[in-house]
């Protein structure tokens, strides 16, 4: 009887350590991978890189049957380059179509960066 017992806690012993797999190895990507944008690995936020626009996550769908589900309206987001006469290069941001408009209107991407705040060095 006794060897019964200590043949089935070997087997949950066994069966314990086929489970545990290889520790998870988080990968940290550097700062510069992170900055370089669009040829990063790195998922990015969904946001206007000039006004901060952000999906709007409280929208519903009102169905035939009145029932609300939820949905969420996306920032309808463009990659847009930029010739920034400050720093002597093109920039490229991602922006809202909304945030497009908003640099034609302030005529250049160096006055609509000052107006908002933005630094254009890391793009
Ligand atoms: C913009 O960022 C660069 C590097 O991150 C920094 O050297 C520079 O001073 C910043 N410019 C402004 C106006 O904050």
């Amino acid at each position: 009887m006794k060897s019964v017992i200590a043949l089935l806690v070997a087997a949950l012993i066994a069966t314990a350590t086929a489970f545990t797999g290889t520790p998870l190895q988080l990968t940290r990507s550097t700062p510069s991978a992170r900055a370089s944008g669009s040829s990063s690995l790195v998922m990015r936020e969904r946001a206007c890189d000039l006004l901060g626009k952000k999906a709007n996550r409280k929208a519903r769908v009102v169905t035939f049957s009145h029932k609300r589900i939820h949905k969420v309206q996306q920032v309808n987001l463009q990659w847009k380059r930029f010739y920034s006469d400050e720093l002597g290069r093109s920039v490229r941001l991602r922006l809202s179509t909304k945030g497009i408009k908003t640099v034609n209107k302030y005529g250049s991407i160096d006055a609509a960066a000052k107006k908002f705040g933005v630094n254009l060095t890391k793009f």
